[in-house]
């Protein structure tokens, strides 16, 4: 064996004694509200599909449809022979929803971000080291588009728009092309960006805003467009609330045109499969028309708020669909997520380094398939593990 085996083998072992070892679990689905494992249903509270379309008869129908037509593969990247009459169509979508001139299918969110900052902070095509202000708690994709390109992250205090502004203010008079890096809904907190107050910053130091609206796309903003309206350059992925998979970039005609030439995520990687193509475009058709979804999905996450809260659960800054029960301990909310499954409910137990350290916690998210009776039944087994701590005060 390898010593390099046996390092990987000691990895393992260590993350283990600290609660820390991931491991797939087989999940069978058959419904948006609820998986099965081992043959025991859970009601799930853990897939991001806020507006349950991956089960959508007509998104189901389109890729079907577009399987049969097409093929189920592209052959090819995008720049060979990949690029299907299909995208134009379904990029203009994308164009229109995002309120941007021009719009670029992608692979997936993580392949986004982890290649279109890389391209986005060339310092041989801008001619200098960006500067690239970037919220503390951006996704992993986020942080590894940037140590692609080799910029430093200059971090802000996470939705800190003070912050962010004393940083920007410390790199006044730098001839260096400044960048300001968001999600517009934090993944593990469920909070939103002070996006009006960092894009005036944007304007006013001249820096290129990019958001990442992967989850507030489809459920949040009017017509479900999300919530990225000051950002020069959104990226954003079908894989949330579409219900698909894949991803796009939103930006100007010009920035389009400079990813198809330096983009490595898109050159040198197989255009998505046509019956993700066909589930894009129907789940895009779908989107303006599910308010009364986003409405119920909103109320339906403002109830377990309360509900929690009343119980002592600290639920964070959540204000959207994706609400945390912050356990703090990783073994704590290991055994939270054990709890309720022993009730019949689902959620993953989230731990460094995907949150801080100290901050391990459920991360909980509500969608148009669950009944207000779900939420009601999770705050119940919420409610019966508060018992004996009220009985031991
Ligand atoms: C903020 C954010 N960006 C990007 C991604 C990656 O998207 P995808 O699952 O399409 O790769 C995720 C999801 O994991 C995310 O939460």
């Amino acid at each position: 064996m390898p010593g390099s085996e046996r390092s990987y083998g000691a990895y393992l072992e260590g993350r283990e004694r600290d609660g820390l070892r991931r491991g797939l679990v087989d999940i069978e689905a058959r419904d948006a509200r609820t998986i099965s494992i081992g043959g025991e249903a859970y009601v799930n509270f853990a897939s991001n599909d806020y507006l349950a379309l991956r089960f959508h008869p007509s998104v189901i129908e389109r890729a079907r449809a577009l399987a049969e037509q097409h093929g189920v593969g592209a052959g090819a990247s995008r720049l060979v022979t990949g690029n299907l009459d299909l995208y134009a169509g379904i990029e203009a979508k994308v164009a229109a929803l995002k309120q941007k001139p021009a719009a670029l299918i992608m692979a997936s969110g993580f392949q986004a971000n982890a290649s279109v900052l890389q391209a986005l902070f060339d310092r041989n095509v801008l001619g200098a080291e960006p500067l690239v202000f970037s919220d503390r708690l951006n996704h992993a994709s986020i942080h590894f588009g940037c140590a692609a390109s080799g910029a430093r992250e200059i971090r802000y205090r996470h939705g800190d728009a003070a912050h962010l502004a004393s940083l920007l203010s410390r790199y006044q008079g730098h001839e260096r092309p400044k960048f300001i890096l968001t999600e517009s809904v934090f993944s593990m907190d469920g909070d939103t960006a002070p996006l009006a107050e960092i894009g005036r910053l944007a304007r006013e130091r001249d820096a290129m805003l990019i958001v990442d609206d992967a989850h507030a796309t489809g459920i949040l903003g009017e017509g479900g467009r999300g919530l990225s309206g000051e950002a020069d350059v959104v990226i954003g992925t079908f894989s949330k609330a579409l219900g698909g998979f894949g991803a796009h970039v939103a930006c100007s005609d010009t920035l389009r045109d400079y990813l198809i030439n330096r983009c490595s995520g898109l050159i040198y990687s197989t255009a998505l499969p046509p019956p993700v193509l066909g589930a894009i475009d129907a789940a895009l058709d779908l989107v303006p028309s599910l308010d009364a979804e986003r409405a119920h999905v909103a109320s339906l996450a403002e109830r377990f708020r309360q509900g929690a809260r009343a119980l002592g659960f600290d639920t964070g800054v959540s204000t959207t669909q994706i609400v945390p029960l912050i356990a703090g301990s990783n073994h704590a909310a290991l055994s939270l997520s054990m709890k309720l499954r022993d009730a019949g409910y689902f959620a993953t137990a989230i731990r460094p380094p995907t949150v801080p350290a100290g901050t391990a916690r459920l991360r909980l998210a509500f969608t148009a398939a669950h009944s207000n009776a779900d939420i009601e039944g999770l705050l119940n087994a919420l409610d019966d593990r508060a018992l004996p701590r009220s009985a031991s005060a």
